[in-house]
């Protein structure tokens, strides 16, 4: 990362070096300066301390021959030695300049890759195969494609994997349905996207007739045989709904394509080996006829040990040894680092005792994490969960098609003069980020209340809010008929107070994705693209750019270009579109 404390700590670094040079009875391992962000100044560098103890000497004396080498003459425009020994630094305007200067040539904007690449495999969406996409799947679709746009920009090997539920005794019924209602039949209900009813339909089928039940029982057999004629009906199920789920993705811009498809049949012919594996390193055992391990510290209610089941009685296996097969795929042949499972809160138990096993079994260890990232329920404005009238959960594709119509609407009022097609563009961009922005701008963790007036509103913290400040810079240049690559090497000058305040926004960048990253919380990322959008208001509200003489007017613009710029990026880490009008 690139920002204003790590060129602090560059520039103190060999200042730090010579202080420890300079005592001979040291020893020379080198001190570091520990330069923090710090809310009284800019920074603060905190380094003289352990080193004044180091050498024997006053830590405030020690603070002020820093002080007193002249290093901070260019960057600071305030220090003083604060406590027992902290120096409190002001950046000057000169140095906050100078540090755009260094971003604004950065392809990054102040991003760099991590100095560790990582092979990171993100498990995301994973929706079920004739099931209807819910605000479930909204959650773990938004927050993860934003996950792999954050560790891509920091230069990990992201694999995405769609971990579909495809598989498991619901199949049986799919496909006798399929059967009873014909193939073209189902194919062409399908494909509509009317997942809800084909399920539903099944379900009645089988809840009415034990012929049917028995039906499906024997398929599931024959599923499990991997009968080549079942196959080929379950293979219909898959393709129409895996076509469904794309055109969902495709409405919503999110990076997931077939090549992501990773679902659980995948896993099946993996499982006799995990239970193998289990029982080779001793760590299987029987409880009510079940082959189950027991992780320590898992207990049920009545504080009795609690078992991941493995194998049931029956024979069959389960969701708990799909993904224990699937962690030692991805550990084994990917080569993951890191696996980040983006899944509701409600299985967090379910993935701590996986990954309980998977560590007792060797496959989780020091060198590759797993980790649940889990999310909230999406709630009605009744601060129920999101239903609708009927009871039923609503379907993710009615809400994003609702979001665009609304931003359609507001669009065709706020700005009639744009062309028809450029409208329909800009109202998706619209509709689909005030959507997004909703759902990754709270802590993930939380439950959040859908409500289409707030998300939808150009004021506040919203997806529009952050667009339209983008649009508006990209507007300013239009008017003043400027182009914008044209101010890109433009000495900037930070005068009027909004000035540096903005810069400090714009240096703040990476320091943002760094804090979303390191708990996997999108809405960090938010709360900082709001404030940029913010300082830029009130920079545009008080630094007059129209008719300002140079090199104001082009230090002015050069301002607003790149904050335009951290602006489009930020929104496309999250996944948003920026349109350059609305
Ligand atoms: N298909 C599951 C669901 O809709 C989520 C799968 C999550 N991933 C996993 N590896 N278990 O609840």
């Amino acid at each position: 990362m690139s920002d204003p404390v790590a060129t602090l700590t560059r520039l103190l670094q060999p200042v730090f070096d010579e202080l420890v040079e300079s005592d001979a009875g040291v020893g020379n391992e080198s001190a570091d300066p520990t330069v923090r962000p710090s809310d009284r100044a800019d920074a603060q560098i905190n380094g003289a301390l352990p080193l004044a103890k180091r050498l024997g000497t006053n830590p405030r004396e020690l603070a002020q021959r820093v002080i007193d080498s002249g290093v901070l003459a260019d960057v600071a425009e305030g220090v003083e030695v604060a406590g027992p020994g902290f120096i409190n630094v002001t950046f000057s305007s000169e140095f906050l300049a100078s540090e755009l200067d260094v971003v604004r040539s950065a392809d990054g904007l102040g991003i760099e890759p991590d100095s560790r690449e990582m092979q990171v495999v993100v498990d995301y969406s994973a929706p079920n195969v004739a099931k209807e996409m819910h605000v479930g799947h909204l959650r773990s679709t938004a927050i993860g494609d934003s996950l792999v746009r954050m560790l891509e920009a920091h230069g990990h090997r992201v694999t995405r994997e769609n971990h579909v539920g495809d598989w498991g005794t619901p199949f049986g019924m799919l496909i006798e349905h399929l059967l009873d209602l014909g193939e073209t039949e189902a194919a062409e209900a399908l494909s509509l996207g009317d997942l809800n009813s084909f399920y539903k339909d099944a379900r009645v089928a089988f809840d009415a007739s034990d012929e049917f039940q028995e039906r499906s029982r024997q398929r599931v057999v024959l599923l499990q045989a991997g009968d080549p004629e079942t196959m080929r009906l379950w293979e219909i199920l898959v393709d129409l709904s895996a076509a469904y789920f794309n055109t969902v993705y495709r409405k919503m811009g999110v990076l997931l394509t077939d090549d992501d498809l990773a679902g659980e049949s995948r896993y099946q012919p993996l499982m006799p080996d995990v239970i193998e594996r289990l029982r080779a390193a001793g760590l299987v055992e029987e409880s009510d006829g079940a082959d189950v391990v027991f992780p320590p510290g898992f207990e049920n209610r009545d504080g009795d040990p609690l078992p991941l089941i493995v194998q049931k009685g029956t024979g069959g296996f389960n969701y708990a040894t799909s993904d224990l097969a699937c962690i030692i795929d991805r550990t084994e042949r990917i080569g993951a680092d890191l696996i980040l499972y983006v899944v509701d809160a409600g299985q967090s138990q379910h993935f701590q005792m996986v990954f309980a096993v998977a560590k007792m079994a060797g496959w989780l260890d020091d060198e590759t994490d797993a980790v649940h990232v889990p999310f909230g329920i999406v709630l009605g404005t009744d601060r129920k969960r999101l239903k609708t009238r009927s009871g039923e959960p609503v379907r993710l594709v009615a809400l994003l098609d609702e979001a665009v119509a609304r931003a359609e609407a507001a669009v065709a009022e706020k700005n009639p003069d744009l062309e028809p097609d450029v409208r329909a563009d800009v109202a998706r961009s619209i509709g689909i980020g005030a959507v997004k922005y909703a759902d990754l701008s709270t802590d993930r963790i939380k439950d959040y209340v859908f409500d289409f007036d707030r998300m939808l509103a150009f004021e506040g913290n919203t997806g529009p809010y952050l667009q339209y400040a983008h649009a508006r810079i990209c507007s300013i240049f239009r008017r003043e008929g400027v182009d914008r690559a044209s101010v890109r090497a433009a000495s900037i000058e930070l005068v009027e107070p909004q000035e540096p305040a903005l810069a400090r926004q714009i240096l703040a960048f990476p320091t943002a994705v760094d804090a979303a990253l390191e708990t996997y919380s999108p809405h960090k990322l938010c709360t900082y693209v709001y404030d940029l959008a913010t300082a830029f208001s009130s920079f545009y509200e008080h630094c007059r750019i129209k008719g300002s003489p140079e090199p104001i007017y082009s230090s002015r613009l050069a301002l607003a270009d790149l904050t335009a710029r951290v602006l489009e990026r930020s929104l496309g880490l999250l996944g948003i579109d920026a349109p350059e009008q609305m």
